[in-house]
């Protein structure tokens, strides 16, 4: 289970890192889109059809980010029961907070845009923990050496 535990959080990483790649390639799509003369507004914003194709990478992100990263990071809590590793509840538990602060911002940011800075930094943070609950197991000691013998020279 441990096993299972790491790759989750190693997992939870990636897609935050996926979040922004996506988010970044819609955003550069709507852009490129604009400067061609592409008007956006309420009606192609409410509107089922895709005005330009990189518009898949906001589609993405709003599934990713309300669906499949809360699955993995409740996976997480569950797998850290059972991972024997020290701190890993703890670690997990705090991932799956931090990735229900950041659904919230992400879906208040469109009425509060303040919002959307908090989750731009937020999701730092969540990438910074979900390496930090990855790497729960690895050992701090100092590898044992022989001490020298006081007296004994040479
Ligand atoms: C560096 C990483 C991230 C960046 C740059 C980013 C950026 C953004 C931006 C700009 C929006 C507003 C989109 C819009 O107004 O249409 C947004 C919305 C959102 N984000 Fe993120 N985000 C990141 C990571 C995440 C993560 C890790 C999650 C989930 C755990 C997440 C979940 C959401 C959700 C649920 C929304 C609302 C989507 C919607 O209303 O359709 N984001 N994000």
């Amino acid at each position: 289970m441990k096993i299972v535990y790491k790759v989750l959080a190693y997992l939870v990483a990636v897609e935050v890192a996926v979040q922004a790649a996506v988010m970044v390639y819609g955003d550069a799509g709507l852009g490129k889109w604009v400067a061609q003369g592409g008007v956006l507004d309420k009606t192609v914003m409410e509107s089922e059809a895709s005005p330009f194709p990189e518009v898949i990478g906001l589609i993405a992100h709003g599934i990713n980010g309300m669906m499949v990263i809360p699955v993995i990071a409740l996976l997480l809590l569950i797998s850290s029961f059972f991972a024997r590793v020290p701190g890993a509840v703890k670690a997990a538990g705090l991932v799956l907070l931090l990735v229900a602060v950041q659904v919230t911002l992400g879906l208040f940011g469109h009425d509060i845009p303040a919002l959307g800075a908090l989750h731009g930094l937020n999701a730092l943070l969540l990438f910074s923990t979900a390496l930090y609950a990855a790497r729960r197991d690895r050992s701090v000691g100092v590898p044992a050496q022989a001490e020298p013998r006081l007296g004994t020279t040479g």
